[in-house]
């Protein structure tokens, strides 16, 4: 999707989808019949939405001032959504005049720019009913907001490009989409951007670099695991950022098998990985002057004659070994081996932020709207979770500290995957991991899964977040 800023309504291709608010200057500028009496009905508070008697417009949407002000653009996103399931011209204008609130924007647009996937888009369905697609989106300001916009503009289309390619990957069923297709599909996407470098750890490679916990989960599998990093340098100096990403391209749950329903959604496990993927494909994008390092954790968890069994032990590649409980707690067997691979990888780290479809825990304790946030580095936690609110990509924490120790004791190793009493799952997570950074690298855990995935027409699909909220704090990093 192409996009564009005009301050007169003159500059404006027509015919378009006009969005706007009772009261705009820019209903100023509109000659059309209909208008005056959808003037009065959105102020009265309620949506009003023509597709006659609006020319020059296709369309022609008020909606009350309350939406466009609503902190948490709940309204205002669930007033465009309906909207464009069926657009209506591939021309959207979008009044940004009472837009005044940064994340309501932010979030505003990158609904708008990531229309551009559709699960329709997969090639699965052989027959599509044709509908519009948008193609354009054009913001409406005033001359004195300008700059600003079209700094705003540039930015959450880039976060949206990541976004896009992010949920495109996810969404693609998981027989197809293997740790193998994972690394070629980086590997495509990657080459459009000379700053990007793949560098890939095959099944040997984990063996030979001591990757015990990631070739532990994904030995069950047909499809063997791999690990990726993906390098950008837009910079030859100064430290590196580096992402984590839990890549788990189906998560039976082992031989520790989960229940068939809703199970689908374990093709989502990868999202973590899809998701620095579409990061570092954004950070290329704003040609940003830092060193970020992107790892992908990919393999399978599934079952068979080969899968890891309750009671093993396996070596992460920092030498500790972990007594595997629970064959469905995998994800912080994979991250775990990541996490000390990159520390290994660039010792100079500035940060490590894991991310992770890690526990189903964390959407009891906090739901779907926000990701939780552990981490002992109190810099971190106010950093990410100031991006959060900047953003509106927000992160809420929970606690991390020595109180967890006896939930990763193991009689037979240095730590257990679960804990015997179930309890603070998601915080004994984040407690086994943090044994794999080391302490001098500041490191925080998000665990995403309550909002890496949307409901969407009653199903779950892939959302993007929380690259929004990554991008934020780097970039608040980087001027810092
Ligand atoms: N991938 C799941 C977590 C998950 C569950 C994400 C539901 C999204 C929705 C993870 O690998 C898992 O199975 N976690 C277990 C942890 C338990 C065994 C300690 C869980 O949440 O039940
Ligand atoms: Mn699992
Ligand atoms: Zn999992």
């Amino acid at each position: 999707m192409e996009y564009r800023l005009i301050t007169r309504l003159a500059e404006q291709p027509q015919p378009a989808h006009l969005i706007s608010w009772p009261g705009s200057p820019l209903l100023a500028e509109v000659d059309c019949p209909a208008l005056a009496a959808m003037v009065d009905r959105a102020a009265a508070g309620d949506i009003a939405d023509t597709q006659f008697a609006c020319a020059p417009f296709a369309r022609i949407t008020l909606i009350p001032v309350a939406a466009w002000q609503d902190a948490l653009t709940d309204t205002l996103l669930g007033h465009l959504r309906p909207l464009f399931a069926a657009p209506a011209s591939p021309q959207v204008l979008l009044d940004c005049t009472r837009l005044e609130n940064a994340s309501v924007l932010a979030k505003t647009l990158r609904f708008l720019f990531n229309l551009d996937h559709q699960l329709s888009d997969l090639g699965l369905k052989s027959q599509t009913a044709p509908t519009t697609r948008v193609t354009q989106l054009t913001g409406y300001c005033q001359p004195r907001a300008l700059a600003e916009l079209t700094e705003t503009f540039r930015l959450q289309h880039a976060i949206a490009h990541g976004m896009l390619a992010a949920r495109r990957l996810a969404d693609i069923p998981s027989e197809q989409c293997t740790p193998q297709f994972v690394v070629e599909e980086a590997q495509r996407l990657c080459a459009s951007w000379p700053q990007l470098r793949c560098e890939v750890l095959d099944e040997r490679a984990i063996g030979e670099q001591g990757l015990g916990l990631l070739h532990a989960v994904g030995k069950g599998a047909s499809r063997p695991p791999r690990l990726l990093a993906i390098h950008y340098d837009g910079r030859q100096d100064g430290p590196v950022r580096s992402y984590v990403g839990k890549g788990i391209t189906f998560d039976t749950g082992g031989l520790w098998l989960k229940e068939g329903a809703g199970m689908y959604t374990m093709k989502y496990d990868m999202c973590g990985a899809a998701n620095v993927l579409g990061l570092m494909l954004s950070i290329a994008r704003l040609a940003l002057p830092v060193r970020v390092m992107g790892v992908l954790a990919l393999a399978e968890n599934a079952i068979g004659p080969e899968a890891m069994q309750p009671g093993s032990v396996a070596r992460a590649c920092n030498g500790m070994t972990v007594e595997i409980n629970n064959t469905d707690a995998e994800g912080r067997l994979v991250l775990a081996d990541a996490i000390a691979w990159a520390a290994k990888r660039h010792p100079q780290t500035r940060f490590i932020i894991d991310l992770a479809t890690l526990t189903g825990a964390v959407v009891k304790a906090l739901g779907y709207e926000l990701s939780g946030l552990m981490t002992q580095n109190e810099a971190l936690r106010a950093s990410l979770t100031a991006a959060g609110i900047a953003s509106g990509d927000e992160v809420w924490s929970l606690p991390l500290d020595k109180r967890l120790k006896k939930q990763t004791d193991s009689a037979i190793a240095d730590l257990c995957n679960t804990p015997g009493n179930n309890a603070a799952i998601s915080a004994s997570a984040a407690w086994l991991l943090h044994h794999f950074c080391p302490a001098e690298i500041p490191w925080a855990h998000l665990d995403v899964s309550g909002t890496a995935l949307w409901r969407e027409h009653g199903r779950s699909v892939a959302s993007g977040r929380p690259i929004p909220l990554l991008m934020q704090h780097l970039l608040d990093d980087i001027v810092q």
